[in-house]
């Protein structure tokens, strides 16, 4: 069975779409699946963010096949992993979580490089290019440390 993994931010068009397709890029398609999701519908259906489209594309990143969908409870059966990029994206899971077992999948992503931190990825949404290409930086160093711990 594959090991799944869940990357969660609000709209999911510009955050958590990034996370999907970096941590995607350095795990083993046949032992793992990467998913992503928003806890606000606000865009389902969307293409990703064209800013995040682009950030990913100028480092070698495809991530067009996404769209974006709203995050569900049966997330918690389906995933081993979900990863919050802020606060409020990591309240909103725990408010849906029935089960002590749903509440331990629930981690917050940065803290992959700076443990119990509780550190948020930024929302680039209202901000300008700058702000993705901070929150592609960032993902990538959180992403490549958990691949390097779970491969
Ligand atoms: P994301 O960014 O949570 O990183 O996908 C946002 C996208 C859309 C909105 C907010 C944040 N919005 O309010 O529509």
């Amino acid at each position: 069975m594959k090991t799944k993994i869940l990357m969660v931010c609000l709209g999911n068009i510009c955050r958590s779409p990034l996370a999907e397709g970096i941590l995607a890029s350095k795990l083993d398609p046949t032992k793992f699946e990467v998913d992503s999701a928003g806890t606000a519908g606000y865009h389902v259906g969307a293409l990703p963010d064209k800013r995040s489209i682009a950030i990913a594309k100028q480092y070698g990143l495809d991530i067009t096949y996404q769209r974006s969908r709203k995050f569900v409870k049966s997330d918690f059966q389906t995933f081993d992993y979900i990863f919050a990029m802020d606060q409020s994206n990591y309240d909103n899971i725990l408010a849906l979580a029935e089960m002590e077992t749903d509440q331990a999948k629930i981690h917050m992503i940065l803290n992959q490089i700076t443990p119990n931190s509780n550190a948020e990825v930024p929302d680039p949404y209202y901000g300008g290019d700058q702000g993705f290409e901070n929150v592609y930086r960032m993902l990538e160093e959180a992403c490549s440390i958990f691949a390097e711990k779970i491969s």
